[in-house]
């Protein structure tokens, strides 16, 4: 893999495991993984399980992410879960705007760059989340809403935040659906992104950025997804719960 960016992998467990099925995935995963150092490796449990999972990988090279977090300091703020409280669990990364969130919690642009200028501000990594639906692409507008995102969701952040932040490419009408976006589709996607950002902000930071692929990556797709120019890694839901299934998407993309 001959890229300047490091490739990162993050799995997306979304609302899944129990704390004891969290373990089991987890010390399976960092047993299969041991010897991975070409990728940054990260597993995003839900709330309920970091701690646990937080304490199983202390030794190892996998990392937590969060799901989501409050874009507000502690107060408040019933069901919320502040950045603070995920420092506790050594949390480093946290995905926000995934397009679940979006979709089914009214999620804006706005409210999404609040959530990752709160995470820097806590020294957490965001993982940015942007894509189009089915419609949009179909009608179109793809770059349209991909420009809008990208322009909206990381507003306000300065470049070095931009430079720490990890963006993910998610077409809505790829998750969960075993429908993958073709490599044509995903590079032209993701060279779009990084042109945005280099208006947005620089030449510099934009080359710096990851940019991560999710949407249905599976261990038969993750080598010529992670092989194109402009891909920095994958966000992997489904596939993110089995060991096999995530060892091998790791093992491919090296
Ligand atoms: P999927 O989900 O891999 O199950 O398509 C990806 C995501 O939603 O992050």
């Amino acid at each position: 893999m001959n890229k300047d960016r490091k490739l990162i992998i993050a799995g997306n467990w979304k609302m899944n495991k129990t704390v004891a099925e969290a373990l089991d995935l987890v010390n399976g995963l960092k047993r299969e993984l041991l010897s991975v150092k070409e990728v940054d490796l990260v597993v995003c449990p839900p709330f309920t399980a970091l701690s646990e999972v937080s304490k199983a990988i202390l030794d190892s090279n996998l990392r937590l992410g969060a799901q989501d977090m409050s874009e507000h300091p502690p107060g408040a703020y019933t069901g919320e879960i502040a950045a603070v409280m995920l420092k506790e669990f050594s949390v480093r990364y946290v995905i926000v705007g995934h397009s679940e969130r979006r979709q089914y919690h009214a999620e804006t642009d706005a409210v999404i760059a609040a959530k990752a200028a709160a995470a820097h501000g806590a020294a957490l990594k965001p993982i940015v989340c942007i894509g189009e639906t089915l419609k949009e692409r179909e009608t179109g507008r793809t770059e349209l809403v991909l420009e809008t995102q990208v322009k909206g969701s990381l507003a306000g952040l300065s470049k070095s935040q931009m430079e720490e932040t990890v963006l993910a490419y998610e077409p809505v009408w790829a998750i969960g659906t075993g429908r993958t976006a073709t490599a044509d589709q995903a590079q032209a996607a993701h060279a779009f992104i990084r042109r945005v950002l280099a208006g947005v902000f620089d030449d510099t930071v934009a080359r710096r950025v990851r940019i991560q692929y999710g949407g249905s990556v599976k261990p038969a797709n993750a080598r010529e997804l992670m092989s194109l120019p402009d891909v920095d890694g994958a966000l992997v839901g489904g596939a993110s719960l089995e060991i096999r299934s995530f060892t091998d998407i790791v093992k491919n993309s090296i």
